[in-house]
């Protein structure tokens, strides 16, 4: 078979603690494929160069046989020109006591700058996905300046989100990982955000049980369940005084595997992604969905029932992120 074209990969941020776990797995091919050749650039402020410059000898040492070149540049034309990927991550993290929206003054600039960037330089093809907070507003602001490029090639990540509602669930049921699957996060990256198991199976025994069957304490899955995934993040920086790097690392690698090589055969993962309307969210909301990944296009789940109390939570999450919409254009007009 011929060999694979080179693809080139940016990942923004990459002198910060989640560049430092998520550059390894870009590099050694866990997301684009072990067969998959890059070109990585990797974009910082100006202050950063020297710890990059460090990265990219460390990057160099590892002698992955996928990374083809690594190039650190503090300068967005050399960061963005023909790229086919851009993990943007670069942007201030959150403090103890500051929810994430907190965060979009300072950081919505960025992703203005950086939507431009996209315009002019990245391939049209580009996938992207923002993890700088707040993911939701700052993907729907990239896009906004970046007119030619598709829409639906923005996207924001909340599969750190899917993975801690997965893992509460496995310990919960005394399951693996493995056993939990068809878990769903609805909206925001936010304390607003809805972790739904209404739709997800839980392998026990030898058998396929419905969540709500299998944990058998439905006051916990629709409290202090979905209350310590929402405030996971917070809890986190709280033990740490850093926020998560390793799990969101990883939940971007997962992401982007998924986008670049498509999903398991009837297994749905969950995306931020520009809403077309469904299940009632308002058009260009950048709101998490389930979705199926095939031949690198993204497709929202269809006709999954949803009771009132999912459709309230649902709510919630889609007005605090119109709110955030409106906030942002605001900043991106001074
Ligand atoms: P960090 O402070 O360790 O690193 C951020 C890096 O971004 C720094 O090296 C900084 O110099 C760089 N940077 C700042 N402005 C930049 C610009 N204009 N261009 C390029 N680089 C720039 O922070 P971190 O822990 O790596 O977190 C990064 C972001 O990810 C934060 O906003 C954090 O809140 C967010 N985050 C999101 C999720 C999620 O699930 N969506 C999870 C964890 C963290
Ligand atoms: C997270 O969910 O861990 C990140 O968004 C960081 C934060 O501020 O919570």
């Amino acid at each position: 078979m011929a060999p694979k074209e080179v693809i080139k990969v940016l990942v923004t941020g990459a002198a910060g603690q989640i560049g430092y776990s998520l550059l390894y797995m870009v590099a050694n091919g866990d997301i684009f494929g072990h067969d998959q050749p890059l070109d990585l650039v990797m974009l910082d402020i100006e202050p950063m160069m020297g710890v990059l410059e460090g990265v990219a000898m460390e990057l160099n040492d590892c002698a992955f046989t996928t990374l083809r070149s690594v190039v650190a540049t503090a300068d967005e034309k050399t960061g963005f020109s023909g790229i086919d990927a851009a993990l943007l991550v670069g942007a201030m993290p959150r403090k103890a006591g500051m929810e994430r929206k907190d965060l979009l003054a300072a950081n919505v600039r960025i992703f203005k700058s950086q939507g431009k960037a996209l315009d002019q330089f990245a391939k049209k093809t580009v996938k992207v996905i923002v993890v700088g907070n707040p993911a939701n507003t700052n993907a729907g602001i990239a896009a906004k300046y970046a007119p030619s490029i598709p829409t639906r090639n923005f996207s924001a990540m909340t599969r750190l989100d899917q993975n801690r509602a997965q893992h509460q669930i496995a310990a919960k049921c005394g399951v693996t990982i493995q056993d939990v699957s068809g878990v769903i996060v609805w909206g925001n990256h936010s304390s607003t955000q809805f972790p739904d198991v209404s739709h997800a199976k839980v392998n026990k025994g030898g058998k396929s049980l419905a969540v709500y069957a299998a944990c058998n304490d439905d006051a916990w899955l629709k409290g202090d369940f979905i209350k310590t995934v929402q405030s996971r993040g917070a809890a986190v920086i709280a033990a740490r005084k850093l926020s998560s790097a390793m799990s969101a690392a990883k939940a971007c690698a997962d992401h982007m595997r998924d986008w670049f090589q498509g999903t398991k055969h009837g297994h749905h993962v969950s995306m931020a992604v520009p809403s077309d309307g469904s299940y009632g969210v308002p058009a260009g909301l950048i709101y998490s969905f389930p979705v199926t990944i095939e031949n690198r296009e993204w497709k929202i789940v269809q006709g999954l029932e949803i009771n009132d109390f999912g459709r309230e939570k649902m709510k919630v999450t889609a007005d605090e992120l119109a709110q955030e919409r409106a906030d942002a254009l605001a900043v991106c007009q001074e």
